[in-house]
């Protein structure tokens, strides 16, 4: 598979080369991110419906201090306790198989919501939490060329009942803050009383609400799309298996980074002309696009351009980091793109440590979307306890 140049007609002039994807998701001012009227509706003016604009910068900085570098090995490992410790519990029990989506993939990024955000407590439940999240992120990413109004609007009643719990709970959250809770939300309130932030209390709300939305669900999809491609890809399954055995993270976590670019989260990256502009200027591909037209960034055809990535269609876990888009590019680079990779590699990681899965007899094994945008089963073998 190689990257496709730029089209445009009767489809969404849509670029698929990694210079020209790279050019149009740098470019907020001419391209936007085309989500804001289900956003605000929900959980109020948020940073990925600003586009170019001093909230987006303001709110992404706060959000960025809080969700420090430092904090990466307890998340990573906090990822994997709860991997293993629901893999243990499944093989004590003797089940043979073990549902990948249903059990693990949004119960560790559940996990870390709760402990490392800090979603918890003034009667919030797990269901409630993952509730909130599918509904959110369905009618804001997956309901768009084709508008359904039901998950319209649950999604909208999903991120106003999380704004609710924020705002109703507001004195324990200040009062958690000041015991000296070390979790996001507790952060986000002692440097917003501080004075530090600059933030108002709706957009405190508005902040924390956008943390569960972007969490859950792209992880969840994210553990079962690589565990898939690895467990399918026989090369991929051995490059893995070696890592593992020769305790190599940095090794494994790159071939984590590749399964990614071979199945990523999302395809495409949407947007939409702010004025007329032209999409990859310069090149060869230039196309003039008036303003309000939607465009695509082919984030997955962007890393197969030969170009950037050389020999596109081989694994190679020393690619440079950088390069790759399965987590966005520019202004609106993922918010939380260090935790999701600590949370995906380290699951996935558990899955495949000896005794370790595997794919089922006779093709048994296929992601379960059951007719949504999210994978909702995924069934593998899981082997017993070697002991
Ligand atoms: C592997 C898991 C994840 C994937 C695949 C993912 C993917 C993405 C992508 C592709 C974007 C850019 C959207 C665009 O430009 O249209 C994005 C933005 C964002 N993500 Fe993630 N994400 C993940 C995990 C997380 C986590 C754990 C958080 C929580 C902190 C988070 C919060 C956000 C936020 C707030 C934005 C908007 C940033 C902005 O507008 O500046 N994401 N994510």
């Amino acid at each position: 598979m190689s990257s496709r140049p730029l089209k445009s007609g009767p489809d969404m002039p849509t670029c698929s080369r990694w210079i020209d994807v790279i050019d149009l998701l740098s470019r907020n001012e001419h391209f936007g991110v085309p989500y804001a009227a289900v956003m605000d509706a929900a959980v109020g003016r948020f940073m990925l419906a600003r586009d170019n604009t001093p909230e987006n910068w303001h709110d992404k900085s706060v959000m960025r201090a809080l969700l420090r570098f430092e904090d990466l090995p307890k998340i990573r490992q906090r990822a994997g306790e709860e991997t293993a410790s629901i893999l243990a519990r499944e093989r004590a029990s003797r089940v043979p198989t073990i549902d990948v989506a249903g059990m693990i993939s949004r119960a560790v990024p559940l996990c870390i919501v709760r402990e490392t955000f800090g979603f918890q407590g003034g009667g919030l439940n797990d269901a409630t939490i993952l509730q909130w999240s599918k509904a959110t992120q369905w009618a804001m990413f997956h309901n768009f060329e084709r508008p359904d109004p039901t998950k319209m609007k649950e999604g909208i009643d999903a991120g106003q009942a999380m704004q609710r719990w924020i705002d109703g709970n507001w004195q324990l959250l200040v009062a958690r803050a000041g015991n000296g809770a070390d979790d996001t939300i507790s952060r986000l309130m002692r440097v917003t009383a501080g004075g530090t932030t600059l933030l108002d209390r709706q957009q405190v709300v508005t902040n924390v609400c956008g943390l569960l939305v972007g969490a859950i669900e792209t992880t969840s999809q994210a553990i079962v799309k690589v565990t898939d491609h690895i467990l399918n890809n026989r090369n991929f399954g051995s490059a893995a298996d070696a890592a593992i055995l020769a305790n190599d993270g940095s090794r494994f976590d790159g071939i984590v980074r590749e399964a990614l670019r071979f199945a990523p989260v999302s395809d495409v990256l949407l947007r939409f002309a702010k004025a007329d502009t032209v999409i990859a200027p310069g090149t060869p591909r230039a196309t003039a696009v008036k303003a309000g037209t939607p465009v695509k960034a082919e984030i997955r055809s962007a890393m197969f351009d030969p170009a950037v990535f050389p020999n596109p269609d081989t694994l190679d876990p020393a690619r440079p980091r950088h390069l790759y888009l399965t987590l966005g590019f520019g202004p609106h680079e993922c918010l939380g793109r260090m935790i999701g990779e600590e949370i995906v590699a380290e699951t996935v990681r558990q899955l495949l440590t000896p005794p370790g899965v595997k794919l089922l007899p006779d093709s048994g094994s296929q992601i379960d979307f059951r007719d949504g945008p999210f994978p909702e089963s995924f069934v593998l073998t899981l082997r017993p306890s070697i002991t």
